[in-house]
C-alpha cells in the first residue's frame, strides 16, 4: 500500500517515541467517567471510504476518537501512534471497541486521505472527512477547538485541542485522556469501561 510507504518512517518513528517516552509519564492524568453534566457527544454520521457511517451503527462498545488532520506535523502522528499503542494493548479486547480519525481539514483531507493515514496506524482504524458543515456540526458536540494557521490556502498548519475521546455505545463521554495520560493508564481506562 501506498499508505504504508509515505506514512512508514513517521508512524515508526511515533511508535518508537511512544514505547519510550511513556515509562517516564506517570498517571498525570486519568480519564474521568462521564463528567457530570457535560454535553459533549452524541452519534453523527461522516463519510468515510466504505460510505457513510453512522456511529450508532459501529457495532462496538467503546469507541476512540481522536480529531485531527492528515498534515498535522506532530501531534496528530504521535497521538494516533499513542490510540494504536493502547488498541494493540487491548489484546483480544480489541475487536470490542472502534478506533476513529475525524478530520479537522475537510479541504485537504479527503476520505481516502484519511483513510490511508488513520490505518496506517492500524489496519482497523477508520478515517472519516466530510464537507465543512457537517464536521463543524460534529467539532462542537465535542467541544473540539481547530483554528487554521496562515493565509496560504494549500500551506497552512491548523490549531487544534488534542483529546482521545472515549465514548460508548450510546456515544456518551466515558473519557477524555490528554498527551499527558500514558499508555497503561488509557489501556485500563478502556478496559474498565468494557
Ligand atoms: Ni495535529
Amino acid at each position: 500500500m501506498d499508505s504504508l510507504k509515505r506514512y512508514a518512517p513517521l508512524v515508526a518513528a511515533c511508535l518508537l517515541a511512544g514505547l519510550v517516552a511513556f515509562p517516564f509519564l506517570r498517571n498525570l492524568a486519568t480519564g474521568e467517567r462521564g463528567m457530570p453534566g457535560a454535553q459533549i457527544g452524541g452519534h453523527f454520521t461522516l463519510q468515510t471510504s466504505a460510505g457513510p457511517l453512522d456511529t450508532a451503527s459501529l457495532g462496538t462498545e467503546l469507541t476512540m476518537i481522536y480529531f485531527g488532520y492528515t498534515y498535522c506535523p506532530d501531534v496528530c502522528p504521535t497521538e494516533l501512534a499513542r490510540m494504536a499503542h493502547v488498541y494493540k494493548g487491548l489484546g483480544s479486547d480489541k475487536t470490542r471497541v472502534s478506533g476513529l480519525f475525524v478530520t479537522v481539514d475537510p479541504e485537504r483531507d479527503t476520505v481516502a486521505a484519511v483513510t490511508e493515514y488513520a490505518q496506517a496506524f492500524d489496519p482497523a482504524f477508520k478515517g472519516l472527512s466530510g464537507d465543512r458543515v457537517r464536521i463543524e456540526q460534529v467539532m462542537r458536540r465535542y467541544q473540539v477547538y481547530a483554528q487554521k494557521a496562515g493565509k496560504d490556502p494549500r500551506n497552512y498548519t491548523v490549531d487544534h485541542s488534542s483529546r482521545i475521546y472515549l465514548m460508548d455505545r450510546d456515544a456518551k463521554l466515558m473519557a477524555l485522556f490528554t498527551m499527558d495520560t500514558d499508555i497503561p493508564t488509557i489501556i485500563n481506562q478502556v478496559k474498565n469501561f468494557l
